[in-house]
């Protein structure tokens, strides 16, 4: 039996400890953060982050052998093993500002564990973190000031996805350790592999050494967000060329060496994880020299940015080059579905420039509005919140769908064309909804990378 500790109770920290306590009942887990709000919330029935069939999970683990609290330097003082799992945001200050990442956190909890540490321990970054991150983190936890305990640091990168996080973390396509080549380095990687081979083949987890399993992660969601730019680059193309983006993915993605997942076209990619790592792998290949490298990764986030841009002025482009005043109804605020995440959400950053239109927005979602009203800050005042996308559509003069929520697929849309001003439009941000059908109702409808279905006797390109 093991104590296993987790610093960072967030939307990684939370089901990845999860699903190692249903697996692992001879293993003691707690799960430890300095935001008390959010320990009362995992601990109630209310649970901070909504994730299918999370609820399920801790119901049947929690108090058992899953424990949430803010005891942290007690529960360091009696772990094994620390899952470290804290925010590595974008650092917005000082040097690397906007690219590099902000380790302060991760600093912080490292000297924690060297503060309370007894006995030695095996620290496991879980946390996404920048090449050699370890290197610092054995530096500080090794240092003199330890009372001569020995820490193994070792990487366990995350690559689940929001939404189906414990569909992931119960399936992985991979588990990946990382280790130091030394006997006790490979001694930790061994206790983390026998962690996960409680319920995941063994030809699944791999061992590689550590700077292999921290640029991994980088590298892998680097891959993903690119396949995204690329097919979004593609849509553009396609609506100038009355080319069907989804036609053409289909096409590609048929080829097996590209394979057919991860190329829907879409208003662009948000979440916690892809601008913030490729801007973070951008900024190691700068402090390496390697410019080239830097600009190549830095244009596919210039081209979500594009995309995103590119969303909002075909719509005020296609509602006659003005939107002020007009009430314009956003469907999704998650920035994706099944998740009530809404960091970097690209349904946030369509508001944001509708509003500097001047246009009078009303979000609805079935589970991201408290979100989406912190995350918009100071602009959230001049925004509707308005749970009933029903509600919402009334008399607006547009609908822009941002998040791909299935609740949005079987509403009654002529009804909502009733109840809105005329000409109504759609925009279709993810490809979600039948076209041909909301056209047929008297919408008019413009989806990305597809030309756009309306009414006019003329419809200009959009630009
Ligand atoms: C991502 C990685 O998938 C995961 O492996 C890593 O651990 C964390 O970062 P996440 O950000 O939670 O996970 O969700 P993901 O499913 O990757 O979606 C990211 C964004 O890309 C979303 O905004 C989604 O809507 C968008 N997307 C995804 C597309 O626009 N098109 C696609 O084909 C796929
Ligand atoms: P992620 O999506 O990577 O899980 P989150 O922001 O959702 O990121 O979660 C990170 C969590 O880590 C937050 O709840 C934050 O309060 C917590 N945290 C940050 N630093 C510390 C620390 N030193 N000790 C305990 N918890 C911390």
């Amino acid at each position: 039996m093991a104590n296993i500790l987790c610093i960072g109770a967030g939307h990684v920290g939370g089901p990845t400890m999860a699903v190692i306590a249903k697996n692992c009942p001879q293993h003691r887990v707690v799960v430890v953060d300095v935001d008390a709000a959010r320990v009362a919330a995992w601990q109630s029935d209310r649970l901070p982050i909504y994730e299918p069939g999370l609820d399920e999970i801790i119901h049947c683990t929690r108090g058992k052998n899953l424990f949430f609290s803010t005891e942290i330097n007690r529960h360091i003082a009696e772990a094994d093993i620390i899952f470290v799992s804290v925010n590595t945001p974008t650092k917005s200050f000082g040097q690397g500002a906007g690219k590099a990442a902000d380790l302060q956190y991760w600093e912080l909890a490292a000297r924690q564990i060297l503060e309370n540490a007894t006995t030695p321990k095996i620290v496991v970054e879980k946390s996404t973190v920048p090449v050699r991150t370890a290197e610092a983190m054995e530096c500080i936890l090794n240092s003199e000031s330890g009372n001569g305990l020995h820490f193994d640091v070792v990487s366990n990168p995350e690559f689940m996805a929001e939404g189906t996080a414990i569909r992931d973390l119960e399936e992985p396509d991979r588990v990946l350790i990382g280790g130091p080549e030394t006997p006790s380095g490979q001694k930790a990687v061994q206790a983390i592999v026998d962690i996960h081979a409680r319920w995941v083949p063994r030809e699944r987890i791999i061992t590689t050494n550590l700077w292999s399993g921290e640029l991994s992660k980088l590298a892998a969601n680097a891959f993903l967000a690119q396949r995204i730019s690329s097919i979004n680059a593609i849509s553009a193309l396609c609506e100038r060329t009355e080319a069907d983006v989804n036609e053409v993915a289909h096409a590609v993605g048929l080829d097996g060496r590209i394979g057919p997942r991860f190329l829907r076209a879409s208003v662009g990619f948000g979440g916690s994880c892809f601008k913030k790592d490729i801007l973070n792998l951008v900024y190691l290949c700068e402090y390496y020299g390697l410019y080239e490298v830097a600009t190549y990764w830095e244009q596919v986030v210039a081209m979500n940015e594009y995309q995103q841009q590119r969303f909002v002025s075909n719509m005020v482009y296609a509602m006659f080059n003005t939107v002020a005043h007009k009430r314009i109804a956003l469907f999704g605020a998650a920035f994706k579905a099944n998740t009530s995440d809404t960091r970097e959400s690209p349904a946030l950053v369509v508001c944001r420039a509708l509003l500097d239109e001047r246009a009078d927005v009303v979000i609805t979602d079935p589970y991201a509005l408290e979100n989406a009203r912190f995350d918009l800050g100071e602009m959230a005042g001049q925004v509707t919140f308005e749970p009933d996308p029903y509600a919402a559509a009334r008399d607006a003069h547009a609908i822009a769908i941002l998040t791909e929520w299935s609740h949005f697929v079987d509403l009654d849309y002529a009804a909502i064309y009733e109840s809105m001003v005329k000409p109504a439009f759609i925009f279709d941000g993810r490809n979600l909804l039948d076209r041909a059908r909301l056209h047929e109702i008297g919408f008019n409808v413009y989806a990305i990378g597809k030309p756009p279905l309306t009414h006019f006797a003329t419809t200009a390109p959009i630009r």
